[in-house]
C-alpha cells in the first residue's frame, strides 16, 4: 500500500467509527427522542474541541451472541475537549451498541479518561443511557463496575464529577452517578433504579411504572438522587454547561471569576422581613436582590424546599449561597434538608467555593417520624460539614436563630469568620411563647389571667432575646446591619478572607455521622 491508500483506509475507518451499533440502532435511537452519544458530547463541547480516544477498542467475549455484536469504541465514546474554552473530560454511553450496556471493555476505556482526568485535574462529565451490566460479560462486567466505582470515589474531592442522565439507567449504572458530585436527569426519558418494575413485580407483587420508580421528578423532589432536571436533551446539556461555569476546574484552583454584575432592582431589602414572625417569606427574594444578576443556580431545587442552596456570583466571585426558606415549613430543618445542606456545603468546601449562610430558621422539625428517621444523625451532618469546612464562612441571621438551628446554621463557634445580624434577628433557645411556656409553667397554672399572664412573659422575653443587640453586645453576631448593606458587607468579607489559611487536626479522615 502506498501512503494514500494507507490514509485512505483511515478515513474509512473514520467513516466506520461513526456508526455506533448501526443505522438501524440510530433511528431507533433518534425514534425514541434520544440523541446518539456523540451527537451529545457535540451538543456539550465547544465546536471542532473533541478528541475521541479508544475508538478502535471491540470487546473480546463471544457467548451469548456477543460475537456478533462486536462495534468499534463499544457501548462507550470517550474523549476530551473544551467548555466555554475550559477543558473537560467526558464520557457517554451509547445506547445504539447493546444497550449502552456496561462491558468490560466500556469499563477500560471510562477508567482511562477518567485517570487522565484525575492526573491533570479536569472535571469529568458522564453522559449515562445504559442498560446496567451487560448480562452476557457475567463477572467481567461487575469487575468494571468495581473499578469505575473505586475511581470515582478516589477522585471525589480531586476533579468535580458530573454525572447527566440521558436514559435508562439501570442496576450497576446508577452507582457510579450516585457517587459523583452532581446528577442532572432530562425528564421523561432518563430513569434510574436498581431494580426495575418487573423484578419489583416478581419479588414484592407491586406495580409501578418507570416514571413513578425513578424518573427526573421522582429523584428531584421524592428520593433527593438528582440535584438538577431539564426538561428536554438541549436544556440538560445548556444546565450542564452552565453548572460547569461555576466550578474550578479541580480541588487547588478557586472557582473561576465573571464580570461583576448589579443585582436586579425591585426588590427592597429593609422591608422584606415580616416583623411578625408567624408570616413567612421567600429567601430566594432576599438572595436575587444581593447576589450578581441572575447568577443563583439552585441546587436540588425540587428537594426539601425548606432550605435553599445554590451557587450566585458576589462582585464576579463564584459563592456557595445555603438559607433556611421560611416560605415552606416556617424554614425548620428536617432529615432533608439536613442532608441537602451538608452535602453542598462539603461540596464547597472540597472545591475553595466560599460560603454565604442565611439563617431564619426554628429549629428542628419535631415529630416520632423525623426522630424515627433519625433526624439526630442527619442533623449531625450538618453540624459537621461547617465545622470541617476551611473555606470563608460568612452568617447573615435574617430574623429566627433558635436553639439547635442556631448553632449548626453557620454558627461563630463552629469556625464562621463572620456573623452579621439584620435588625430583625432573634437569637434565642427557642421562640417566646415557647419558653414561656416552659419556664413558668406552674406560674401559669396558678394564675388568674394565664393568658394575660403569658403575653406578658412573652413580651419581656422578646424584649430580651427578640433582637441582635444582645448578641451584638457579647461578641456573638459581628455586626449589626441594615439588610440594604449585606451585599457590600459581604463582598467587602469575602475579599478580607480571600487568602483565609485554616487546617485540620492530622487524621486519615474524620468518621462524619451517614
Ligand atoms: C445486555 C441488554 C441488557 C443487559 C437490555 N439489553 N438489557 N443487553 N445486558 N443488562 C439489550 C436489549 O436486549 C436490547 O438489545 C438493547 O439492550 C436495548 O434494550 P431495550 O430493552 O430494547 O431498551 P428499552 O426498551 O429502552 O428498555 C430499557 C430497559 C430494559 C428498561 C433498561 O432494557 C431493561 O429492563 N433491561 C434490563 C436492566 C437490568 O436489569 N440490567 C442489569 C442490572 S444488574 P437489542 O439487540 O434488541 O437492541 C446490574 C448489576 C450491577 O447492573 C450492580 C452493581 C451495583
Amino acid at each position: 500500500m502506498n501512503s494514500k491508500e494507507i490514509n485512505a483506509e483511515l478515513a474509512q475507518r473514520r467513516m466506520s467509527l461513526r456508526q455506533g451499533g448501526g443505522r438501524e440502532q440510530i433511528d431507533r435511537q433518534h425514534a425514541r427522542g434520544k440523541q446518539t452519544a456523540r451527537e451529545r458530547i457535540f451538543a456539550l463541547v465547544d465546536p471542532g474541541s473533541f478528541h475521541e480516544i479508544d475508538a478502535y477498542i471491540t470487546h473480546r467475549h463471544i457467548d451469548f451472541g456477543l460475537a456478533e455484536k462486536q462495534f468499534p469504541g463499544d457501548s462507550v465514546v470517550v474523549g476530551f475537549g473544551t467548555v466555554d474554552g475550559r477543558r473537560i473530560a467526558v464520557a457517554a454511553q451509547d445506547f445504539t451498541v447493546i444497550g449502552g450496556s456496561f462491558s468490560e471493555v466500556q469499563a477500560q476505556k471510562v477508567c482511562k479518561i477518567l485517570d487522565l482526568a484525575m492526573g491533570s485535574g479536569v472535571p469529568f462529565v458522564s453522559l449515562n443511557d445504559s442498560v446496567g451490566a451487560r448480562i452476557q460479560e457475567g463477572v467481567w462486567s461487575l469487575a468494571g463496575y468495581s473499578e469505575l466505582f473505586w475511581r470515582n470515589t478516589q477522585a471525589s474531592g480531586v476533579i468535580p464529577q458530573i454525572s447527566v442522565m440521558m436514559g435508562p439507567c439501570a442496576g450497576g449504572s446508577v452507582y457510579s452517578p450516585g457517587l459523583t458530585d452532581f446528577i442532572i436527569m432530562t425528564e421523561g426519558v432518563s430513569h434510574m433504579f436498581i431494580t426495575g418494575p418487573e423484578v419489583i413485580r416478581t419479588v414484592t407483587g407491586e406495580e409501578v411504572d418507570f416514571e413513578t420508580l425513578g424518573g427526573a421528578m421522582t429523584h428531584a423532589s421524592t428520593s433527593g438522587v438528582a440535584h438538577f432536571v431539564a426538561a428536554d436533551e438541549a436544556a440538560t446539556l445548556a444546565l450542564t454547561r452552565r453548572l460547569l461555569s461555576y466550578l474550578p476546574a479541580n480541588n487547588v484552583e478557586s472557582p473561576p471569576a465573571a464580570p461583576a454584575v448589579a443585582p436586579p432592582e425591585g426588590t427592597d431589602l429593609d422591608s422584606l422581613v415580616p416583623v411578625d414572625g408567624a408570616i413567612g417569606y421567600d429567601m430566594h427574594d432576599a438572595i436575587r436582590a444581593i447576589f450578581d444578576g441572575d447568577s443563583f443556580l439552585a441546587v436540588h431545587a425540587d428537594y426539601a424546599p425548606n432550605a435553599v442552596v445554590g451557587f450566585a456570583r458576589l462582585d464576579g466571585v463564584v459563592v456557595g449561597v445555603v438559607g433556611n426558606q421560611p416560605g415552606f415549613l416556617a424554614g425548620v430543618l428536617d432529615i432533608n434538608a439536613s442532608d441537602k445542606i451538608a452535602r453542598f456545603v462539603r461540596f464547597c468546601d472540597c472545591y475553595n467555593i466560599p460560603l454565604v449562610t442565611f439563617v431564619d430558621c426554628p429549629g428542628f422539625m419535631p415529630g416520632t417520624k423525623q426522630e424515627h428517621g433519625g433526624i439526630i444523625r442527619h442533623g449531625a451532618k450538618i453540624v459537621y460539614a461547617y465545622s470541617e469546612a476551611t473555606v470563608p464562612k460568612i452568617a447573615i441571621i435574617t430574623r429566627k436563630a433558635y436553639g439547635g438551628a442556631y448553632i449548626v446554621m453557620s454558627s461563630k463557634y463552629i469556625r464562621t469568620d463572620l456573623v452579621y445580624a439584620w435588625p430583625t434577628a432573634e437569637i434565642a433557645v427557642m421562640g417566646a411563647e415557647g419558653a414561656v411556656n416552659i419556664l413558668f409553667r406552674k406560674q401559669l397554672r396558678q394564675a388568674k389571667d394565664p393568658r394575660r399572664m403569658r403575653t406578658e412573659k412573652a413580651k419581656q422575653f422578646r424584649k430580651k432575646f427578640g433582637s441582635p443587640y444582645v448578641a451584638a453586645a457579647s461578641g456573638h453576631v459581628d455586626d449589626v446591619i441594615l439588610p440594604s448593606e449585606t451585599r457590600d458587607k459581604l463582598i467587602a468579607a469575602l475579599v478580607f478572607l480571600a487568602d483565609k489559611q485554616a487546617s485540620l487536626p492530622p487524621k486519615k479522615h474524620g468518621n462524619m455521622p451517614l
